[in-house]
């Protein structure tokens, strides 16, 4: 499982290029401290890599399929692959990391683990990884999230976790981040099991580790089929895991150009929009130095998305940092154009995918016009939890 592309960003613990870092209160410093050397000590162990690549494999379904999209690809002139995380067990990218992280937690001894939401996807992912180990598990969601996820809010509950709304804020996924931080600080015995590839080091080195099986399997699935490197691969981005999962293993690839898409809502002109990467500001935010999006006084902002998932004002340090390498592209994606490409590949390919991962079809569709290339597109979860809304 180990990898030669694993600290090709990294260039020193914890921080690519200028940013990253752990900026939390002393409480939680110590805390931290131990989950990075546990990571380090363990992860890469045979035991650990044993027993994570048989549950990937038999509970999980892994690896999942690399599928050559033929409707798809005539309707846009352009040779499409997707990488189906939407098969995964439970509907998407997010149990590779929750099943990596609950084995680390059960090596440490947690006895409650706590979790964030903003799709629902990563709380479902998390309540299935307790349960699947017998431990308590709480999941913090915005209380707008609870309203327009409410698919997974019950799947949530039937998997015993305890769901907890967040009134403040606009109710989404940031005020769920504080609300689990803030916990947390309060009960640091907890395993904190955070879901993208965000907040203080070491959970965007972590989270990326445990997700870079997509682009691991996804690379060598092309090759096989293809006999080359595709032209281009596409993800969609919220806090940046499914879209590092799927790069990692390409980035030393110069020949691959590498987009992804934000949610730009209402537009990238508009205060209505959650595209971070090209309307952020540098600064310190939950527990990272990165970029957000900021109000009129310089102040973390709301966001706005239809999927629940990219709305976010914050982005993973390893993204912030790609960009400014220039080794990937970020372009923004509006709700429309997500809507219009959830309804494209529903009927072109009988796939329905969640609204977040559509944001990432509609940008290919966009720049493959046309273009007879060949492309990968991380299809990061199936769209059940948005069928009655959209
Ligand atoms: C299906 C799906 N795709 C993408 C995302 C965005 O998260 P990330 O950027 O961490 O992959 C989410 C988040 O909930 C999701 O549920």
């Amino acid at each position: 499982m180990t990898t030669n592309t694993q600290q090709y960003t990294e260039n020193k613990e914890g921080y690519f290029g200028e940013y990253g870092g752990a900026f939390v209160p002393p409480v939680l410093e110590g805390k931290l401290k131990d989950l990075y050397k546990s990571f380090k000590e363990t992860a890469f162990t045979e035991e650990f890599e044993k027993e994570y690549i048989h549950l990937l494999k038999t509970y999980v379904g892994r690896p999942s399929p690399l599928y050559y999209a033929k409707r798809l690809s005539e309707y846009t002139g352009s040779k499409i692959y997707l990488k189906r995380e939407d098969l995964n067990h439970t509907g998407a990218h997010k149990i590779n990391n929750t099943i990596g992280q609950i084995l680390l937690a059960k090596r440490m001894g947690a006895t409650q683990i706590l979790a964030e939401t903003g799709a629902g996807q990563h709380g479902v992912a998390t309540a299935t990884a307790a349960a699947l180990f017998g431990i308590k598990c709480k999941v913090f969601m915005g209380a707008e999230d609870v309203k327009r996820q409410a698919l997974n809010v019950n799947r949530m509950e039937l998997l015993g976790a305890e769901v907890v709304s967040i009134e403040q804020g606009q109710g989404t996924l940031k005020d769920a981040v504080d609300a689990a931080l803030g916990y947390y600080i309060e009960h640091p015995d907890a395993y904190y099991l955070l879901g993208s590839a965000v907040g203080p080091h070491p959970y965007p080195t972590m989270v990326s580790y445990f997700q870079s099986v997509i682009g691991k399997e996804a690379r060598k699935q092309f090759l096989e089929v293809e006999g080359k490197l595709p032209d281009s691969i596409f993800a969609c981005i919220g806090g940046g895991s499914n879209a590092i999962g799927l790069f990692k293993e390409f980035l030393p690839d110069t020949e691959v150009k590498i987009y992804a898409a934000e949610g730009a809502g209402e537009g990238l002109n508009t205060k209505r929009t959650a595209a971070t990467l090209n309307l952020g500001k540098r600064m310190v935010f939950q527990g990272a130095d990165s970029l957000c999006i900021v109000d009129e006084n310089g102040e973390p902002a709301g966001s706005y998305s239809i999927a629940a998932g990219l709305d976010y004002p914050g982005i993973g340090p390893e993204h912030a940092y790609l960009k400014e390498i220039k080794r990937v592209e970020y372009h923004g994606i509006t709700d429309d154009e997500a809507i219009e490409a959830f309804k494209l590949l529903s009927e072109k390919e009988g796939i329905i995918p969640a609204v977040e991962s559509a944001h990432a079809v509609a940008l290919a569709v966009k720049l493959l016009k046309d273009k007879n290339e060949t492309a990968i597109i991380n299809l990061s979860g199936r769209g059940d939890k948005d069928v009655e809304r959209l």
